[in-house]
């Protein structure tokens, strides 16, 4: 297991749409154990693969409380089958984002179809942080980041400031 590099704003890898994982393999498995590495020790409670730069359907999260047991789950082809009608607000905060959080609107409650690595398909119903976690994932897989919902106001700011980072660092 190692932990990878986090592909960081405004790399434009994080508007590619990540491709369906057609058959999941030694790879695939070797690559889930390294997002659970990689988002443990940032830490963070939610990744996708194109945050460490594999553009497949592929999220890591665990959304269990600060003092609880870990609760890892690994989702292949993850997808919302329903969402609820009320909504839940919650301060997001992204690993390709660093420091920078804000307050996202979304469905209090969702149904999440997916598979494991043995290519077994689940439905579970997620609400709380694991609700707010898996539609910000599966946004990763869309290309989607959670600043998208934010105003266009707050967003051209971040992307701004993000751009300013990416061209100091390069000039260094
Ligand atoms: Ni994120």
């Amino acid at each position: 297991m190692s932990i990878r590099p986090l592909v960081i704003l405004p790399d434009p890898l994080l508007r590619v749409v990540s491709d369906v994982v057609s058959h999941a393999d030694g790879a695939t498995k070797a690559l889930i154990e390294d997002m659970f590495e990689t988002m443990y020790d940032a830490p963070g409670v939610g990744l996708a693969a194109v945050q460490v730069g594999v553009t497949q359907r592929i999220v890591t999260m665990d959304a269990s409380r600060k003092d609880d047991e870990k609760e890892p789950l690994a989702l292949i082809n993850p997808e919302i089958i329903w969402s609820s009608d009320a909504l839940s607000e919650y301060e997001e905060g992204c690993l390709s984002i660093p420091d920078y959080h804000e307050v996202v609107i979304r469905p209090a409650k969702v149904g999440v179809r997916y598979l494991d690595l043995d290519g077994k398909s689940f439905e579970r119903e997620m609400e709380g942080l694991a609700a707010t976690v898996v539609q910000h994932e599966i946004d990763h897989l869309n290309g989607k980041l959670f600043i998208d919902h934010l105003s266009r106001l707050k967003r051209e700011r971040v992307i701004k400031k993000f751009q300013k980072l990416a061209r100091r660092e390069g000039s260094e």
